[in-house]
């Protein structure tokens, strides 16, 4: 397990962390009362539990048919559950990665190729900006304000060669409305500007599933979309990322695709279908009452806490933030690190302005609502005993 050296020892100084947040969610992953990342750690379901109760079955099935079928199967089963009907299938534009980081990987060295400079959802999760940093692009801030209120001015159409939106996004659970996106796709088409999403969270949202791939290929955009089924399920880090492209993307996409990976293994598509069937068959209902409910819990548990606000009343991701007021986040993360309860502090969700994020946390929702009640009932403590 990596360790992080930013912050290893017990006495070191949290308000001076300078890592990222897959570094303090490392901190986490040892403890019962970890609400830090962002992915499902709860039970499986009487549903899940029988798929993973086949996967010798489906082992079996993996060796014996043809790889291009199974990812086939895999990705219809998956795209169809999340409303994405219209997705380009059967000719070789999607392609399976080992997570939708190493899709976005693909996607940053392809688009590097033929721009400097793109604009980016502002906040989000931070693995994002740092893998397009980390290829030399330079990233301009696109503020959800902005990307939600109407069309993006030209000004910033002229200055980019791309846009990336993460819808829904992460934290804040922000959706792309089918408006917007077809206004933006369209800008995009106008400018020949490269239209990018993140999708990863999709799962756990209705308004983010209408059809984008309808709205995109009428466009007639250069576009590229990652999907995910890493947030939606307890896999134990068994998932896959989609990387979808228009036919007209002109990025060496597959190019860069071949210099990494040859492919994903077909017992994780097909346990990806197994799954995708289950929640097609009411799973995927039952996990958004589950999120739900958890939700509800968190609320419970920080009510009435004087200056403590829930930041975003409508989302309905696996994620939940809260402003502290006055408070300091890292140092609300720190003291109840000493009861080994772990949040995310969300200054680096504000990639191009962290100060905005110093008062926020952001508590993950997929876990056994006892974890989460413990945890939060910590929370509530550390916040009153001041
Ligand atoms: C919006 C978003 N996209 C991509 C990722 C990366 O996912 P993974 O770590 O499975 O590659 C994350 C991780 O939390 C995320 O929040």
């Amino acid at each position: 397990m990596p360790t992080t050296e930013a912050l290893s020892a017990e006495t070191a100084d949290a308000s001076r962390f300078d890592g990222n947040l897959t570094e303090l969610e490392y901190l986490a992953l040892a403890s019962s009362f970890n609400l830090a990342d962002g992915h499902a750690r709860q039970e499986l379901t009487p549903g899940q539990s029988k798929v993973v109760g086949e996967l010798p079955g489906l082992w079996a099935e993996a060796v014996m048919r043809p790889v291009d079928e199974i990812e086939e199967e895999a990705h219809r089963a998956f795209f169809h559950l999340l409303g994405q009907k219209s997705y380009p299938g059967a000719d070789g534009r999607v392609l399976a990665c080992y997570s939708s980081s190493v899709a976005m990987e693909i996607f940053a060295r392809a688009l590097v190729a033929e721009t400097d400079t793109i604009a980016l959802v502002h906040p989000t999760f931070d693995n994002i900006p740092d893998i397009l940093r980390g290829v030399g692009l330079r990233l301009v801030a696109l503020e959800e304000d902005v990307l939600h209120g109407g069309d993006l001015p030209a000004e910033l159409l002229a200055e980019v060669g791309a846009i990336f939106v993460t819808t829904p996004n992460n934290p804040t659970g922000k959706v792309l409305s089918r408006e917007r996106l077809a206004r933006l796709a369209a800008q995009c088409a106008e400018t020949g500007v490269v239209l990018a999403l993140d999708t990863c969270f999709r799962g756990f949202d209705v308004a983010g599933q209408y059809d984008h791939y309808e709205v995109l290929e009428a466009s007639g955009c250069r576009w590229v979309v990652i999907e995910d089924t890493g947030k939606l399920w307890p896999t134990l880090e068994l998932k896959i990322g989609w990387l979808v492209r228009s036919a007209n993307v002109g990025l060496p996409l597959a190019k860069v695709y071949s210099d990494i990976l040859l492919g994903v293994s077909p017992l994780i598509m097909l346990m990806i279908k197994g799954l995708a069937e289950d929640a097609a068959d009411g799973g995927l209902a039952d996990l958004h009452e589950f999120i739900a409910t958890n939700r509800a819990l968190v609320r419970a548990n920080l009510d009435g806490i004087p200056g403590l606000t829930f930041v975003d009343p409508d989302s309905r991701v696996s994620v939940e933030r809260i402003h502290l007021g006055e408070r300091l986040a890292m140092d609300v993360w720190e003291k109840l690190r000493a009861h080994n309860v772990y949040l995310l502090p969300c200054a680096k969700f504000h990639w191009a302005n962290p100060s905005e994020g110093d008062h926020m946390l952001r508590i993950a929702l997929s876990r056994s609502p006892v974890s989460l009640d413990v945890a939060t009932r910590a929370l509530r403590d550390v916040l009153l005993g001041e």
